[in-house]
């Protein structure tokens, strides 16, 4: 049976463990110059209704350096631009392709690409959720930290699609997540309500930034307004005002804490950008695990491994 990837739910910790390994062996063989090419005859198509820089160019060039084919699709060069249903274009799709990458607002699409497809199916990022990032994310954290398991990751600002992500790895995964987000812009209730019944990690939801970072080993933000929401942008930066990460916030965490972004970032925003070029900052190697974490995922769905 495929196996697609919509949420960090359609995986186990066994899972997790695995990809973890396997992007680290595929990171060490990428620096010694060593392409395996796993994916000889393969296409990976790609469709994002959401602009997209770390995740389509490390999808693309995980696909190439593995050997396989990337195919970019613009919806608005495709029939889907004038409604082809969801269910013929994934049948279709699904007769050329051995995978599909897909960003778009609605999870719900998502979902239907997968149900309606023969082929594996990705979320490259949704209103919902974004595991791709996670996944990649935590990698980095392995390698900084030695691990996950007794780690603290805070997250500061919006409980958005990046964070409903992290609670999900956190129940999975069984770390510590405290959550600092302004009232009227917490994670969705439903989210954390199914993430909490599973009694793994430690998921907090705070007001108070200094509360969430105090003894953190990782503080983690992302912007204030999402894609989607770029109309709200002026009306959020009052509520955010106090949930910048900046030198002052960082005082309160470990004092090895790791600073992580999913980037884009708004500097003097989110973040300051002392805080992003500082020593703490661990964003750039966060960035480019991507590549060798989106290997380890597409090897692993259209492998069936
Ligand atoms: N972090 C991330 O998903 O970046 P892009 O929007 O550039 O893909
Ligand atoms: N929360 C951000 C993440 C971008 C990678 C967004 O959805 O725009």
């Amino acid at each position: 049976m495929k196996k697609d990837l919509l949420t960090l739910n359609d995986l186990t910790k066994e899972d997790f463990d695995a990809l973890f390994a396997r992007a680290l062996e595929l990171k060490e063989r990428h620096k010694r110059g060593i392409f395996d090419k796993v994916l000889a005859g393969k296409s990976v198509g790609l469709i994002f209704d959401k602009p997209s820089t770390r995740t389509r160019i490390s999808f693309e060039a995980a696909t190439i350096q593995l050997a396989g084919t990337p195919i970019f699709m613009a919806a608005a060069h495709t029939q889907i631009s004038r409604n082809e249903p969801v269910k013929d274009t994934a049948r279709v799709l699904s007769r050329y392709i051995d995978c599909l990458v897909l960003r778009t607002f609605s999870q719900e699409l998502i979902e239907e690409y997968a149900r309606e497809c023969s082929i594996p199916v990705i979320n490259a990022l949704s209103d919902s959720y974004h595991p791709c990032q996670i996944l990649s994310d935590l990698l980095t954290v392995v390698e900084a930290k030695g691990g996950y398991e007794n780690v603290h990751v805070a997250w500061i600002g919006d409980g958005n699609n990046v964070a409903h992500s992290w609670i999900n790895a956190a129940a999975i995964l069984g770390f510590k997540l405290t959550l600092a987000c302004p009232d009227g812009y917490t994670p969705d209730s439903g989210i954390l309500e199914k993430a909490l019944a599973k009694k793994t990690g430690e998921i907090r939801v705070v007001t108070d930034p200094v509360d969430a970072v105090k003894g953190a080993d990782i503080v983690y933000t992302d912007v204030w307004a999402s894609m989607g929401q770029e109309s709200e942008a002026d009306e959020r930066l009052a509520p955010f005002r106090n949930y910048q990460v900046d030198a002052a916030l960082l005082k309160h965490a470990k004092p090895d804490v790791s600073v992580m972004h999913c980037l884009p970032a708004h500097r003097g925003e989110e973040i300051t950008e002392d805080v992003m070029e500082g020593p703490h900052s661990i964003i750039w190697d966060q960035a480019e695990n991507k590549l060798h974490m989106h290997k380890a995922i597409l090897e692993a769905l259209i492998l069936k491994k």
